[in-house]
């Protein structure tokens, strides 16, 4: 395993990810991290970029214990100038930040870090610069702007680099994290989801031992079915999953689950109608926060009612909280920086664990989205669910602005079925990273046959993004748009008029409420 510290730079998750692709396992902790806790030694470590000066008061620092492991190190952008910090403080501030691609040019052709990627572009993200080499150092790369591209001190397998190798904007980027994995730590390419689902299995199978009971919440989405699946292949039936219609779930969604988990999966699933519990609690209410809330604090509270109906065969209690926690939630939580603004509230089932004393189990949480699909794939979970656009917990109640009654909801759902069901048609769905419909508190004219007709807009929304974070707007071409309008307008009683959002995020988000 490589230590992957981090020190705050958005893309510090990349290098884990980056490494996976070749098979080495990674893991990525703060890098406040103290050696002396860490319960597994690593083959090599790397220190992450970050926003921070090394010289600033209060910078972040490495624990200096890193460099009694007596392991290769490799420090990007912040990493290096930490380095160079440590033994004899060689930073300064920069005249200018290098933002962009720069062209890696290697001075010492025998270094084992830079073998095949001579001449190729790398990206620069840097304020600070280092303005001599520290001691022990030789310069192994430089670029238009740094003569210290890439530094080495030989005998302690020591290297500093100044740009990025995990984004894809440095070319063979991923060729000198591998270099540096393999080639200088030795680390092992035996990395791979197979290995993953039989490790992972004898892992919860001793967590949950011999006769304890998991209990834990479907939704319909890839993860939750993936976890599911897994926790089945590891202890049958003692893992039983629930799923609460809330209300404002998809068209005929409780059925479609019921039958692809219970009957296609295997796995023990107990569906609950709380749709009437959910839709009086959000009687009246428009503020999409508050909407939220209550959908969050009801799906506990009859989350907890219902697990206590499930009575493990044995008399005992449950044990266990099943949470298809994925990686990019889990470096959100250890990720070195300050608590970032709050835009929405995402609904969670982290109540549950106080309230019920369960403990967690989360066997996702070292997976990104992709490598759980994949592991969707081989769990023989059906494609279209493995490929499943996202789907937000607080349902189509944030998708009916408004008052979210259960007519409301119903022709919401309706459009949306439309909707996606000509994306699937066109062989759009793959292309598109979510998709839905929204219906919109506003009556609009129009003319049905003789009729002057005063009824609902639909809003049509479908974006492409690779982390949400941002994102952009899909350009369907006109028929396609055409089609789907015509559809809604004709088959969806309340609709007279159809809409497509053309705004990215930022400065729009993805829902709209
Ligand atoms: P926004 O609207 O924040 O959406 O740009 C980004 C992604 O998050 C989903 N989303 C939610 N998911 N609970 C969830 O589980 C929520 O309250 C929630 N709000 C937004 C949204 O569907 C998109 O995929």
């Amino acid at each position: 395993t490589i230590l992957v510290l981090d020190f705050g730079s958005q893309y510090s998750h990349l290098i884990t990810r980056r490494l996976r692709e070749f098979n080495i396992y990674a893991e990525m902790l703060p890098c406040t991290q103290k050696i002396s806790e860490l319960s597994w030694k690593p083959k090599g470590v790397i220190l992450s970029g970050g926003p921070y000066s090394v010289y600033e008061e209060g910078a972040p620092h490495v624990d200096h214990a890193v460099f009694e492991l007596g392991v290769p190190i490799l420090g990007i952008c912040y990493g290096m100038q930490e380095l160079a910090w440590i033994n004899g403080k060689q930073v300064a501030r920069g005249e200018k930040r290098e933002y962009g691609p720069a062209t890696l040019n290697v001075v010492d052709q025998d270094s084992p870090l830079f073998v095949g990627v001579n001449h190729s572009r790398v990206w620069m993200s840097h304020g600070d610069k280092l303005h001599g080499l520290p001691t022990g150092y030789k310069v192994i790369a430089t670029s238009d702007n740094s003569p210290f591209c890439g530094i080495a001190h030989e005998s302690k397998f020591i290297y500093g680099i100044q740009f990025h190798p995990e984004v894809t904007h440095s070319t063979l980027g991923k060729i000198v994290l591998k270099n540096f994995a393999v080639d200088i730590c030795h680390a092992r390419q035996n990395w791979t989801m197979e290995n993953f689902i039989d490790t992972e299995i004898q892992r919860i199978r001793q967590l949950v031992g011999p006769t304890a009971e998991v209990i834990g919440a479907v939704s319909g989405g890839v993860d939750s079915t993936v976890a599911s699946k897994l926790m089945t292949e590891a202890i049958g039936d003692r893992f039983h999953a629930l799923l609460v219609d809330n209300g404002v779930l998809r068209l005929n969604e409780a059925a479609i689950v019921k039958q692809t988990l219970c009957d296609g999966l295997g796995i023990n699933l107990t569906v609950v109608d709380a749709s009437d519990e959910f839709l009086d609690k959000l009687k009246g209410v428009t503020d999409p926060e508050k909407k939220r809330k209550i959908i969050g604090n009801t799906f506990i509270h009859v989350f907890e009612r219902e697990a206590a109906k499930i009575k493990p065969k044995d008399g005992k209690e449950i044990e266990f909280l099943l949470q298809g926690t994925l990686y990019p939630d889990v470096i959100e939580s250890i990720s070195f920086k300050g608590p970032s603004q709050t835009i929405k509230t995402h609904h969670n089932v982290g109540g549950l664990l106080e309230d019920m004393k369960l403990k967690l189990i989360e066997p996702l949480r070292e997976l990104f989205k992709d490598e759980v699909r994949h592991l969707g794939e081989l769990l023989g979970i059906p494609h279209d669910l493995v490929w499943r656009h996202p789907f937000p917990g607080p349902g189509i109640a944030i998708r009916v602005l408004g008052e979210v009654t259960r007519s409301q909801v119903e022709i919401a759902r309706k459009a949306d079925h439309i909707y996606i069901e000509e994306i699937k048609k066109a062989g759009l769905y793959n292309k598109i990273s979510q998709a839905f419909a929204c219906l919109l508190p506003v009556k609009s004219v129009g003319v049905m046959g003789d009729q002057r007709t005063y009824e609902q807009v639909i809003a049509l929304r479908a974006i492409e993004t690779s982390d949400f974070m941002t994102a952009d707007w899909f350009p369907f071409d006109h028929d396609f748009l055409k089609k789907v309008a015509s559809r809604i307008v004709n088959e969806v009683d309340g609709v007279a008029r159809v809409t497509y959002d053309i705004t990215s995020k930022p400065p729009a988000t993805v829902e709209w409420e």
